[in-house]
Order: structure tokens, then sequence, then C-alpha cells
């Protein structure tokens, strides 16, 4: 494609995003297609001829469109918030159209010194203080991978140097919640912790992590020769955006010697609110720290923040440094390839830095505040309403509900009517929601903070709720 080709598209691409975006609201939010529909549509042999791009853009309208799930839809209340705002989207475009490889400094200056300038900015932005430095991650889940594998080189005195986890005397002990992301699980897998090794503590009414259990583990684990070495706090579960205690958290670690690792993946943009620090009280104490941006924030995905107290050990653990990457000013600045897993860095400081400065932080602040106002307005509906039981506290933008025709319904049938209302409500295209199990009662979980969700969705939403109560639809299989 030339430069002139690119112009004429992508003016065309631009329009149709706009388009696209404006007129949203209008689409269905859930993708009804079947298995395997859109990959049927395909050839299975890429063109040996090069096609026209023009064809190329109507069969992503007809074929590809058809099988998207629009999570920037106002009424799109699933899962949680992936916010590519429009803003931020240009930062991707930007990115891609510099095609810059930001591995070392000297690959590209400015996106490391970038990276720098806005990391250090979201770290102001939610309150953390100096003594950490950020760095960008591809995700949460990466995040927490690269924390417990600090944690085993901390805890083994860098043993990734000579034997590894294969040679330790004593098998080394990862701690998070039953509630906690399955990132957090599958991280200690794949540092090499071993299932057998990771502890799933108990949650108390609240669904936070109970420390008295937490204590107890830790002292069986020692009792039983085994090495105590790295506890995962959450703060906003994916399931109910419960709040373990961090500071009871911070204060079992400094105790028993435990690198402390906060995931605040989706809550973590409430933080911009001074008034929910309260919620983390303790980060300050811990020795990695991560959020998302690409949920709630705005951050077209994708994009963690990934704080750490000791950049130092991160860096000692990480960095390989191979003859042909070296440079002559090593010394004096950040090479981000030695602070993750990735050598390749994608820019992604550039959308971060283009919503920041887009929106401001008090035009941020707005939008979340705004989203928690219209959490509290549809739990207080919820909560004046017979029938309807809120199953979790609802502390940030997450709202885990069912409703209960009958008090003498078993819970399976129970499960099989919130199972029902909450397909009816996705296969009606004017909603989506994600049913869930909490504690184990079924539960339909409401998550709000698309950034297009305005009152008008959520009184909507509310209302289709009511009326689909009613469905005689068969339960789907999720
Ligand atoms: C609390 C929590 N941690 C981790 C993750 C995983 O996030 P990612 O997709 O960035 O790996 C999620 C995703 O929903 C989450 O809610």
């Amino acid at each position: 494609m030339t430069p002139e080709e690119f112009r004429l598209y992508g003016h065309q691409i631009i329009d149709w995003i706009a388009d696209y975006r404006k007129t949203l609201a209008q689409e269905r939010v859930m993708s009804m297609v079947k298995p395997g529909a859109i990959s049927k549509q395909l050839p299975s042999l890429p063109p040996n001829e090069a096609e026209d791009f023009q064809q190329i853009l109507s069969d992503l309208q007809e074929i590809i469109l058809p099988g998207i799930t629009h999570w920037n839809h106002p009424s799109f209340f699933a899962y949680f918030p992936s916010n590519a705002t429009l803003v931020s989207v240009l930062g991707e475009l930007f990115s891609a159209g510099l095609g810059v490889q930001g591995m070392s400094w000297q690959t590209s200056p400015a996106a490391t010194e970038l990276e720098e300038v806005v990391m250090n900015w979201l770290r102001e932005m939610v309150g953390l203080s100096k003594n950490f430095v950020g760095v960008i991650q591809d995700t949460a889940s990466t995040a927490t991978l690269v924390a417990l594998l600090s944690a085993r080189e901390r805890t083994t005195n860098y043993g990734q140097n000579h034997g590894g986890l294969q040679t330790e005397t004593s098998p080394l002990v990862v701690y998070t919640s039953e509630q906690s992301h399955s990132s957090v699980t599958k991280a200690a897998l794949l540092a090499g912790f071993g299932k057998d090794n990771v502890r799933l503590i108990e949650t108390d009414s609240e669904l936070a992590l109970r420390l008295d259990l937490l204590e107890k583990a830790i002292q069986e684990d020692i009792s039983a020769g085994l090495k105590p070495c790295a506890v995962v706090g959450t703060v906003g579960t994916t399931n109910s955006a419960a709040v373990d205690p961090i500071a009871g958290l911070a204060k079992l670690a400094k105790e028993y010697n435990l690198w402390l690792h906060v995931d605040a993946a989706m809550a973590g943009s409430a933080m911009l609110l001074p008034e929910y620090r309260v919620m983390w009280e303790g980060v300050e104490l811990a020795d990695s720290v991560l959020f998302n941006p690409h949920k709630w924030l705005g951050v077209a995905f994708d994009c963690t923040a990934y704080f750490v107290q000791d950049s130092q050990h991160l860096i000692r653990v990480m960095s390989t440094n191979p003859a042909y990457l070296q440079t002559n000013v090593d010394n004096e600045v950040n090479n981000y390839r030695d602070w993750g897993i990735q050598l390749g860095r994608r820019f992604r400081a550039l959308k971060l830095w283009f919503l920041i400065r887009e929106q401001g932080v008090l035009g941020l602040q707005a939008r979340i505040r705004r989203d928690l106002e219209n959490t509290k307005w549809l739990k207080e509906q919820i909560e004046a309403t017979s029938r309807w039981e809120i199953v979790a506290p609802v502390l940030f933008q997450t709202i885990c509900v069912r409703h209960i025709p009958s008090t003498d319904m078993s819970e399976a049938d129970l499960a099989h009517h919130n199972l029902a209302w909450a397909k009816a409500i996705n296969e009606s295209g004017k909603a989506y929601l994600t049913p869930s199990i909490v504690k184990g009662k079924q539960i339909v979980r409401v998550s709000i903070g698309v950034e297009a969700t305005t009152r008008t969705e959520v009184e909507q939403l509310w209302q289709l709720m009511q009326e689909m109560i009613n469905t005689n639809k068969k339960p789907p299989i999720y």
C-alpha cells in the first residue's frame, strides 16, 4: 500500500469508525453467530494474488462485523468495561504508523522517555508514592507473572542463575484468595511453583480474603518444611469487585517475608478518586501493584500499569543483555526490555498520553464518579424492589444480583430462573450481562462503566431486567 492509498483508505476507515461509534447504540450488543459461522465464509488458503482493498473492506462489513460483540456499546454491562476511547484509538494508530520497537532507549528514545513520564503521571493519579516506579506491561496476566517471578527470585536469592526451583530444598508457596483472578494461579503455575503449592484462601462474608486463615496456612506450611514466598491480594475481584485487606496482608507479608503483589486490574481506576483510596490502604507496603488502564480508564486494549518498589530487582530478574542489544548509554537510561518478559515493545505510552491530556485528570475523575453514581442508583432500585437480592457488597461498579420469584424455590430452580432471564436479555440484543456464581449462588453480574453508558442506559437495563424475569426461556449452557 502506498502512502497515497493509505491516505485514501485511512480516511474511509476513520470515517467508518466515527460513524460506528456514533450509531453504536442501534446495534445488538452481543454477537449471536454460531460457532464456525465466520470461518466458514473465509477461504481456507491465503490468496495467491493481491486483492482489491475495497473488497477487503466490504468483507469486513459483511463477514466480520456480524461476529463482533460491541464492547463499547452503551448497553454493554458484561465482564468489565474495556473502554477504547477514541482518543486512545488515535494513539494506537500513531503507534502502529510509527512502527516503533521500544525495546531499548536507543531504539526510540521518545518511546522510553514518554513511558517514564506517563507512568509517573499515573502513579500520581492513583495516589501511590514516589517509592514506586512504573512500567507498562501488556496485560495484568503478564504483570502478575512478572511479580511472581520476581518473588521467586527474591526468595531463592536468584536461584534462576543456578539450578532454579529444581534445586530448592523446600517447595515455595504462593497464597491468594479463592476469589482472585485465574491469572494468579496461572502465573504461579507458569513460574514453576506447582499447583500443590498454591493456596487458595477462603474468603469472609464480604468475599475478602480471611487473614486468620492465611496466617494459619502460612504457619502450617512452615511447620511442614515449605517456604512461603508470595501473597497476591486483589482490590476489586473479577467476580464481585470484592477487596482483600491489603494492610493486613502487608503486615503478614512483612512478618513472614513474603512478596506482596496487589492486583487492582479493574478497580485501580477508582483510585483516581482520593475518597476511594482507603479501599487499598496498605498498598504502599506492597512490593508490586498493577492496574489496567485498558479497562475502566479508557485506554484501548492493551495497557497494564505495573508498579514496583525495587526496579533494580526487577531488572536483575528480567535482563539478559546479549552483546547485540548493548549500547553505550545503557548506564544512563531505562531499557524497558529488562523490565518485563518481552523484548520487542509497542509504543503503548502514546495512547495513555493522548487520553490523559485530552481528558485531563478532572475529566477522567468525573467519568469514574458518574459510573459509581449510576451503580449506586441501580443498587438502590434493586434494594427497594421486592424479590431481588444483591448477593455481594457493591464497592465499585459491579453489582451481583439475583431474582427470587418465591422463597420456597430450590437453589437449582433459582439458578435456572436467573440464567433464563440473563439469557433473554443477552439474546434480545438490548443489553449484555454476565452470569456467574458467588458463594454457590447463581447470580448475574452487572458491570457498569462503558464510556458511552449514561444513566439512561442503566435505567433501560433495570426496566429490561424487570421485564425479562417473566421469560419462559430455557436456561442456557454457559
Ligand atoms: C482482578 C483481575 N485481575 C486480572 C485480570 C486479567 O486481566 P488481563 O486480561 O489484563 O490479563 C482481570 C480481568 O478481568 C481481573 O479482573
